[in-house]
């Protein structure tokens, strides 16, 4: 895809730094090649030698170094560059990319170049929305400078914004499509920060809280070795219950069968049958809030047998009579004095995804639904990424396609506001 092609990567210094590696093995994987230029604060979060490692080539950082300049000036490096990447591109780059300042090789090599920049911006949440950065990378933009990011998500101090430098693999996308002309300013525009507002959260503000996330599938037995049971990973209930317990919170999650690690600082209980996994969640009242992202098995099999059913010769397959599972979600809900002060519920759905969830949010007693759509192309079931829908008795939130772990942040973040408040 990108074979031949030749990427001037400029690392500047943000804790988003670290991500570079990946973005620059990702960029070599596909048979271009990187060379870096690094800001002296970049050096503080990622090594010269580490750059150099992975790009193989030297790495330059020193404007006024006589071998470098001998060897391949400022104006040389742009001129060798077929674009010009700046990831991550903090405050202090845009600033200077926008005033024209060049008191280093970077900014001196940005200010120098005739080619193409694309940018990657990575700060802090109010240093994104602040009015001179929006206002330096409207400048940039309308100088043909092309943006990736930022995203939104959770970030250090416990803020929650747009602030996140894009995925080393959106960024390649983003590389790919300047390249196939498919990326081209003034129509590219960056994902501008929506929601607008920054939330700003005490320290760990779930701290005292307890919560009860539900995980993966439920395994119902037919027989000792045979059972139903879905696709669920446990991915979003698990990056959920890790979320809750990165905010402070005291959390049990209740875990069907999967193949995921135990989040770090949760109690996990695990569980096969949708019968233990109500118990279990009943032996974890009282909680705050309980969040049921468990695709809990619809039906069991009413007489599961002890010994293995065998097959006779000439008699016809067993016929399995299935009753239905307890409804641990609605169970929950209406759990009366123990009832969690937060019920959060999901809805898996191939079809109607928004009505459908608004109807099940009223049917199984739950404040909050979490709506997905799970249908075979959307690669919700088994897949990292999610494309959720928020339901309340406010409204409905559409939130933009992310990894599950972002949405496991923001759920978490919203959570916590609403306990907190
Ligand atoms: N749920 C539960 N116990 C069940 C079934 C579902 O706790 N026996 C919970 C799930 O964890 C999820 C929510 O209910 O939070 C909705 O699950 P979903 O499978 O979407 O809905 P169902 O209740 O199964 O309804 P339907 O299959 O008709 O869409």
């Amino acid at each position: 895809m990108l074979t031949g092609k030749r990427i001037l990567l400029i690392v500047s210094g943000g804790i988003a730094a670290f991500k570079c590696h990946d973005l620059i093995r990702r960029l070599r994987e596909r048979g271009a090649a990187v060379r870096c230029v690094m800001t002296e604060a970049a050096a503080k979060f990622v090594t010269p030698l580490s750059l150099q490692a992975l790009s193989e080539d030297r790495v330059y950082a020193d404007m006024f170094s006589l071998t470098d300049e001998s060897e391949m000036g400022h104006i040389e490096l742009s001129r060798e560059a077929d674009l010009l990447v700046v990831a991550p591109a903090t405050a202090d780059i845009l600033a200077k990319m926008a005033a024209g300042l060049a008191d280093d090789l970077a900014s001196t090599v940005l200010l120098a170049t005739d080619k193409t920049v694309l940018a990657a911006p990575a700060m802090n949440v109010r240093m994104w929305l602040h009015a001179a950065t929006q206002a330096n990378a409207a400048t940039l933009r309308g100088r043909g400078v092309l943006f990736v990011g930022p995203n939104e998500g959770a970030m250090a101090c416990n803020e929650y914004g747009p602030g996140r430098m894009a995925e080393p693999l959106e960024i390649v996308a983003a590389i790919e499509s300047w390249f196939m002309g498919k990326l081209a300013a003034p129509d590219f525009h960056m994902a501008l920060p929506q929601p607008p507002e920054a939330i700003i959260l005490p320290h760990r503000p779930l701290l005292g809280r307890r919560a009860l996330v539900t995980s993966g599938p439920t395994r119902e037995a037919i027989d000792p070795v045979r059972y139903i049971s879905n696709h669920s990973s446990g991915r979003q209930g698990h990056a959920i219950a890790a979320a809750l317990a990165t905010l402070g919170a005291d959390v049990t999650l209740v875990a069907g069968p999967v193949s995921q690690a135990d989040p770090v600082g949760v109690r996990v209980v695990r569980v096969d049958s949708a019968d233990q996994m109500l118990e279990a969640c009943q032996v974890a009242l009282p909680v705050d809030v309980a969040v049921c992202a468990a695709a809990v098995a619809d039906w069991k099999v009413a007489r599961a047998v002890n010994a293995k059913l065998k097959k006779a010769p000439g008699a016809a397959p067993p016929v399995l009579e299935l009753v239905p599972n307890p409804d641990i979600l609605a169970t929950l809900s209406a759990a009366g004095i123990n009832r969690p002060r937060l019920v959060v519920g999901f809805a898996a759905e191939t079809e109607d995804v928004v009505s459908n969830a608004v109807a099940k949010r009223t049917r199984k007693g739950c404040d909050w639904i979490v709506a997905n759509d799970v249908s075979a192309g959307s690669g919700t079931f088994g897949g990292t990424d999610n494309t959720v829908h928020l339901v309340t008795a406010e409204g409905v939130e559409d939130w933009p396609k992310q990894s599950k772990d972002a949405v496991a942040a923001r759920l978490a973040v919203r959570i916590a506001q609403h306990l907190v408040a």
